[in-house]
Formats: structure tokens, sequence, C-alpha cells
């Protein structure tokens, strides 16, 4: 559709901006508390909030906390949560066998979120790098990141989180094949109505470096993860990602990192009219909040305009470690 535009004085653009009334009447996309999805960090221990340096204001709280997390997202209508363990290194391993531990501190998180708000909406991130002595999200064999290996692994991992109560399964690790994999097994599992929110594009992106200090992987990561994680130069490419996990059972899709891909998160939604979302990473949070800190930026305004985009660019939602914060000016 061709916007037809009147010519001069005939339309004056700006009539429909003059008062806060009218640019609320004409407003083409609202945010609301129930687009997002909060990340949060889950450690060891009791009674412990420990702050992310590289990510000012977020925490990695112990399981005994992650009930007060819950309660909060349901007091402010964020309906979902999503959980990521920080692992001593210590215990990580080359088997990674801890990622289907039925007892692992995610298993042990998903179970206390369910205790402390059952309504909320409990995902996943399925990979194996916070459970590898490598950092990387699949085994590595001779230097090679092994796909069907892996995916058996990845397998089992969702399994035991869906048996833990969790209601939405988030596949981060880029392997071919492991959605369609997935959804058979969680349907020979009996948990049919368990969702898989797929990070289809998931981009090889230095934004997430701050995550990986947050989940004690960046030590840990040997190499990068180009073999797995897309090329930024790439878009079609996520076209085909996405067409292949919807075929193969995802129930929705996730762009990441989100405001640099912004253009894959419209192209997405207009093609494949999907419940879609993206992915405000750690990186693009540090550097809104260290520019914040700096005086150089308006933090909450820049933090409500950046929100606002996805919606405008055809997310269905948006992942973000301002959700809190986000959804109390929401509410006013
Ligand atoms: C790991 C994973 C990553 C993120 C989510 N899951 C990092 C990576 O792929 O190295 C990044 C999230 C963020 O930066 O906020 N599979």
């Amino acid at each position: 559709m061709k916007p037809t535009v009147a010519p001069f004085p005939a339309a004056r653009l700006r009539r429909i901006r003059q008062s806060a009334s009218v640019r609320a009447l004409v407003r083409e996309n609202t945010l609301s508390p129930a687009d997002l999805i909060w990340p949060v960090f889950v450690r060891d221990g009791t009674d412990i909030e420990e702050p992310v340096p590289s990510m000012p204001g977020v925490v990695r709280r112990s399981v005994d906390r992650i009930g007060d997390a819950a309660r909060e997202a349901a007091a402010l209508g964020i309906p979902a949560i999503c959980i990521f363990p920080y692992i001593d290194q210590s215990l990580k391993t080359a088997d990674c066998a801890g990622a289907w531990d039925p007892d692992n501190l995610s298993n042990r998180a998903i179970r206390a979120i369910k205790d402390a708000a059952p309504d909320i909406a409990v995902m996943t991130d399925v990979a194996l790098d916070p459970y590898n002595i490598n950092g990387h999200d699949g085994f590595v064999v001779d230097g090679e990141i092994i796909n069907d290996a892996t995916v058996d692994a990845l397998v089992k991992m969702t399994v035991a989180q869906a048996n833990a109560g969790a209601d939405i399964i988030g596949p981060s690790d880029m392997m071919d094949g492991r959605i369609g994999a997935m959804r058979s097994a969680l349907e020979k599992a009996g948990h049919q109505n368990v969702m898989i929110l797929s990070y289809s594009a998931k981009y090889a992106s230095a934004f997430y470096g701050p995550f990986r200090d947050a989940v004690g992987a960046s030590g840990a990561l040997s190499g990068d993860k180009n073999t797995y994680q897309m090329d930024p130069a790439n878009s079609d490419e996520a076209m085909r990602l996405v067409e292949r996990d919807l075929n193969e059972g995802a129930d929705m899709v996730m762009i990441k990192p989100g405001l640099p891909y912004l253009d894959i998160c419209r192209r997405v939604k207009d093609t494949f009219g999907a419940p879609t979302f993206a992915y405000q990473v750690s990186g693009e949070y540090a550097m809104i909040r260290a520019a914040e800190q700096n005086g150089w930026i308006d933090g909450q305004k820049v933090m409500m305009e950046s929100l606002m985009a996805f919606k405008r660019a055809g997310c269905d939602g948006v992942l973000s470690y301002f959700a809190p914060e986000a959804a109390r000016l929401l509410n006013g």
C-alpha cells in the first residue's frame, strides 16, 4: 500500500503531532509489560544476589532467591522468565553431563519459579556452553563442533527441563536438526504442551560479551562460534533458518541480537507471520547502561525507545534485561 499525501498546505503532517493526546490517538505501536521476557541468571549457594560487573543492575541469584524474581515478574505483569545458569569452572566437563542432570541449577530454578509463581511461563536455554569445559554450545572433537552427537545431548537436556516444569524450551545452540529431534522427544515423553521458542536466526555476535561474563563462559571459550552461529552479513540465510525451524515444529522464533538486526525481525514477521521475538542481548544492555552512567544519554528514555523499536519492527515480544525496570515504568 502506497501512502498518499496531499500537497502542502492541504497536508501539514505536523498536525497529527501537535499534542500529547493527538499523538496518543495516532500511535501505531504499543509496548506493555506483557511483551517482555525477563532473562535471569542463577548460581549456586544460598541467599546470594551478586552483581554482574559488565551488566550494571543485573545480578546472579542463588536458587532460593529466584522465587523473589518470579513474584516480582508476576506483580509487574511480565509473563515469562528465561533462566541462565552460572556454572562454577570446576564443574564444567568435556562430556557436559551436568546439562541433563535433573537436579542441575537450572532445573532446580525452574521448580523454584513454579513454586513461587505458578502462572509465570518459564523459558530455558538449551545449549551446552554453561557446562562445557571449552565454552562451546556443542561437543568439540578434534577442534570441530560436532552436530549430531550434540543434538542427542540437547534432546536429553530438553526432556530434563520439561520434566522439571519448563513451559518454553529455548534452543540457542544453532545445531542442525535439533528442533525436530526435540519436538519428537517431547511428544514421546508426554510433554505435548511444552513449547519451543527457537533461536532460529542467531548471529555470531560480539554483543554477547557481557553475557559470557555473567555465565562464566568468557574464560572457557576457545576460538569463536562462527561455524554454527550466523554471519552478520547474511539476511536470506535467516529466512531459510526460520522456515526450516517452523517446519520442524518450532512454535515461536527468535532473532538475536536485537537492535542491530531489526531488518531481520521485519522480514521474518512479514514472511512467516509466526510469533516472533528478538533478544536485546547483554552488549546492547551494557552499552545503554554505560552511556547512562557517563551522563551521555537519558538511560530510561533510551531503554523505552529501544524496546518500542522491536514492536515497530514487527516483534511480538522482546527478551530484555530491562524487563523489570521497563515494566515498572509502564505500570506508572
Ligand atoms: C549461549 C547463549 C548466549 C546468549 C544466550 N545463550 C551466548 C553465546 O551464544 O555465546 C547470549 C545472550 C546475551 O548476550 O545476552 N548459548
